[in-house]
Order: structure tokens, then sequence, then C-alpha cells
């Protein structure tokens, strides 16, 4: 595992408190999606939400009935999640589960799946989901194919960031869970689903902050890209608020 993944949890630590304020939320097709392409009713069910960070997913799943159980190795993260999150939290690795074989309906990975061991975190999940049972990741994306405004902030992000990570990157896909469930045995469908998000300006940025690649730099640099993003961002939206085209990709994976 490369130095970058494997200290992921510490760099999110840095940035709880920008995550948890700014981040946006899953809509309510990929949780329709996630019922029909899993099998899996949530409500009742019992879901192992792996990467849980401060419970944007987990509190999703627990508003459609889903008895949760958050997992995180972010001291931080779960500590934000605590504060206003009704269910289980338990600082653990999710590449070794603490968990019994056959313990849960659904493994879920929200946004969390790239920052794990991309063969022992599956392997895990098979086992602790039982024979009805499903693995899903998630990510939400901006979608910068549908506004021009939205490609220049993220052309200007990646030549600024040294750790961009993005969909303007030459060759950028989404991480290959997809390949890693069907390695591990699953038979895998996948689905993407378009929303449109509305946010004040100084959440888009604060959302900026929260990224990986802004955690990992000095913070009077971030503070001068930040400035110069709102003066951009102000011109394109004089009201302060911010309309964003977004996608999010999910692949499930279910025994056959
Ligand atoms: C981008 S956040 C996703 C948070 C949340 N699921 C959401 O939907 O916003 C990724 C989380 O994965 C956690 N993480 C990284 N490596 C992990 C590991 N090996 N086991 C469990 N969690 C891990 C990080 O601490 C971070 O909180």
């Amino acid at each position: 595992m490369n130095e970058r993944i494997a200290d992921s949890h510490r760099v999110f630590d840095r940035v709880s408190q920008e995550y948890d304020a700014a981040r946006p939320h899953y809509p309510e097709a990929l949780y329709v999606a996630l019922e029909s392409l899993s099998g899996v009713r949530l409500a009742g069910a019992t879901v192992i939400d792996v990467g849980a960070g401060t419970g944007i997913s987990a509190r999703g799943l627990l508003d459609r009935g889903a008895r949760v159980v958050a997992v995180d190795r972010g001291e931080g993260m779960l500590a934000r999640l605590r504060a206003r999150t009704p269910c289980p939290a338990l600082l653990a690795d999710g590449n070794d589960l603490p968990f019994r074989t056959g313990a849960a309906d659904l493994v879920t990975y929200a946004q969390s799946w790239h920052w794990l061991d991309p063969v022992r975190s599956v392997a895990e999940a098979v086992r602790v989901t039982g024979d009805g049972g499903a693995v899903a990741g998630w990510w939400n994306s901006v979608d910068p194919g549908k506004a021009d405004w939205l490609a220049a902030n993220q052309v200007r992000l990646a030549e600024s960031c040294p750790g961009y990570i993005g969909p303007v990157l030459p060759g950028w896909s989404m991480p290959p869970i997809a390949a890693a469930m069907s390695d591990a045995g699953l038979v895998v469908a996948k689905t993407w689903i378009e929303w449109t998000r509305s946010v004040r300006l100084e959440d888009f940025l604060t959302d900026l902050r929260s990224h990986s690649y802004m955690a990992r730099m000095e913070g009077d640099v971030v503070a001068e890209l930040l400035a110069r993003e709102r003066a951009e961002l102000g011109r394109v939206f004089p009201d302060g608020r911010v309309t964003v085209p977004m996608r999010v990709y999910l692949a499930v994976g279910r025994r056959d």
C-alpha cells in the first residue's frame, strides 16, 4: 500500500470540520439504485459503512431505516460522526473488519474504497456479508463536462494542487471497485446518477478545502487558492449561490 493511501485517515482528520460542514449529501436516487442493484431493502438491513467519515453516508442509510455500524480509521472524522449520527461507530481498519462472518446484509464504501487495500478490503466485505448480502461502493463527483465555469475551476485546481485527483485529469476514471469485486467472485452491476447541487459559494469553497489534495498543502497556499476561487466564482455567481452539476457512480457486487 503506498504512503498516500496508508496515511489518508490522518489527512482527513486535519479537515474533518470542513468535511462535516460542506461536503455534499447523496441524492435520493442513489439509495433507490442501491436497493435495486443490491436486492437488499435498506429498512431493517444491517449495514457496515466502511470509511464512514463524518457520517454523510451513514445518516443517509439510517434515514432509510438501515441498522448502520460505522467504521473508520480517523479519530477526528469519527468524532464528528458521533456528534450527530445515532449509530455505533468503531475505530477500525476496513481492511480487517472486526465482525463475524455473515454479520451484515450490506457493506458500503461511500467515497472511501479508493483509500483501502483493493484486494483485502473486498475480501473482508465478502466475508462479513451473508449469502444474500452485497457490497457497494459509490462516489459523488462534480461534472465539469456540464458547465464551463466548473471545468475552468477544476483545471485551475489541477494546475495548482500537486495531489489533485479529479475529472479533468487525462485518463481519470472512477476507482476500479467493479473489477475488484469481480475478481473476488461477485456479479457486478453499475450505474451513474446525475443530480444538481445548489450551495452557497462559501460552502463550495469549504468543500474544496476538505479534499485530500488541499488537506496536504500548506495553509497559506490553500488560503491564496481559495481567495482566487472566491474571486473567479464570485464573477460567475454574483448572488453567492452556486449551481453545481454532479454525478454519482455506484457499483454493487452480489453473489451469483
Ligand atoms: C472521503 S471520506 C468518506 C466519508 C463518508 N463515507 C462520506 O460519504 O462522506 C474517506 C474516509 O475513509 C477513511 N479511511 C481511510 N482508510 C481507511 C481504512 N483503512 N479503514 C477505514 N476507514 C478508512 C478516512 O479516514 C475517511 O474518513
